[in-house]
């Protein structure tokens, strides 16, 4: 007889850096208005990583946290799952920094790059973990500080005390990716899982990746496919800033993302108005509006935060999760499905017994 074990959560945990960035703020480096943001996206404000600060630093207080809130000693975590797409250094990843910088060395981490996907499949390789009995309290997190991609060279004119504006040059340079530079905010989220014999843990996944789509956000610059494999002439052309193409990534969430909770549904026979949280990645407040619509969601079961926190890409899912679990509104038993489409394209849903 196989008896599939379930895992729970925890604790759980997230850290944003500094004071927010509102939207009038990013008007004074480029063309843009808080109007446009907030119609296009639903973001009014994120944060951003100072410089020095990477996303291990960021994942530090955000694991901490998760940890004193799962009320466990630090000692107990047997494996680290780190998600980001903005790691400290282009190698090694940032799970083992991250597990020296929390006292843990030699404690297994893993690095995954799903980008805003990263929850989903965190979930499948946790059940992994836990099934094959690897692990059994487990650290996830998800972390990114997208300030080193953001197209302005002074980040002093950001600030409203200094009074100023970018000089017309810096504008005209970052006006070419502002579609791309207002979505985007620094954080980090942790969540920690157990095994438990509870009825709890993942029940199903419907997860896709695609990479005949990866141009559709990506970083131009840099590579090992180079010689060498960064330039100082890739800074100056900008070629390290990601390129995106919004209104293809839009289209692909919209299509993709229903109709994946649609075949989940189906496959684990449940009906979707059984299903209590709809816990999504946050791209652009319309995305999910389209979502909620499309599946007949009620919109106090699909809470949204990105007005406060832009798109933090693989920090996203758990800096929500924190929020909603931290309030008490996550409750036991309860069934939630997280969705998320992230650049690679990875794409998907995950059903899960809280
Ligand atoms: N401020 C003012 N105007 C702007 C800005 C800005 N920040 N950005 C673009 N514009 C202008 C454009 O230049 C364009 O002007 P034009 O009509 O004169 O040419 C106009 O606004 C419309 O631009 P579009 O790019 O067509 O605007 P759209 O309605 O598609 O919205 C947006 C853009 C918000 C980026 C949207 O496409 C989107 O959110 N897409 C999804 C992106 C996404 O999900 N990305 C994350 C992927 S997940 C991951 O893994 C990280």
């Amino acid at each position: 007889m196989s008896t599939k074990l379930g895992f729970e959560i925890i604790g759980t945990g997230h850290y944003v850096p500094g004071d927010p960035v509102t939207n009038d703020d990013l008007a004074r480096v480029m063309d843009t208005s808080d109007e446009w943001i907030f119609k296009r996206s639903g973001i009014r404000q994120r944060y951003f990583a100072p410089e020095g600060v990477g996303a291990s630093d960021l994942a530090l207080p955000a694991a901490k946290r998760a940890v004193e809130s799962a009320g466990i000693e630090l000692s107990e975590i047997d494996y680290v799952l780190f998600a980001t797409m903005t790691p400290d250094y282009i190698f090694p990843g940032s799970g083992a920094l991250l597990a020296a910088k929390l006292g843990i060395p030699g404690v297994p981490a893993l690095d995954i790059r799903q980008q805003c996907a990263a929850m989903l499949f965190g979930l499948q390789m946790i059940d992994g973990l836990v099934q094959s009995r690897a692990a059994r309290t487990i650290l996830f997190v998800g972390a990114e500080a997208h300030a080193g991609f953001m197209p302005w060279k002074d980040w002093s004119v950001l600030d409203p005390k200094n009074g100023r504006s970018a000089t017309p040059e810096d504008r005209a340079a970052a006006n070419k990716h502002r579609n791309l530079a207002v979505l985007f905010g620094d954080g980090a989220g942790a969540v920690v899982f157990r095994a438990t014999d509870r009825d709890a843990g993942l029940r199903g996944t419907e997860l896709h990746s695609d990479g005949r789509f990866a141009h559709l956000l990506y970083v131009p610059g840099g590579g090992f496919n180079k010689r060498p494999y960064w330039t100082p002439e890739m800074v100056s052309e900008q070629l390290h800033i990601p390129v995106m193409d919004g209104r293809e990534l839009f289209k692909f969430a919209v299509t993709k993302l229903p109709a994946t909770a649609r075949a989940l549904v189906k496959r684990e026979n449940v009906a979707l108005d059984q299903i209590d949280w709809f816990l999504a990645h946050q791209a652009n407040r319309r995305i999910n509006e389209y979502i909620r619509e499309e599946l007949d969601v009620p919109p106090e079961k699909l809470p949204s935060n990105i007005d406060r926190f832009g798109n933090t890409s693989a920090g996203t899912i758990p800096i929500l999760l924190d929020e909603q679990w931290r309030k008490g509104a996550l409750k036991r038993g309860q069934l939630a499905m997280f969705l998320a489409l992230g650049t690679g394209v990875h794409w998907g849903c995950a059903l899960f017994r809280l």
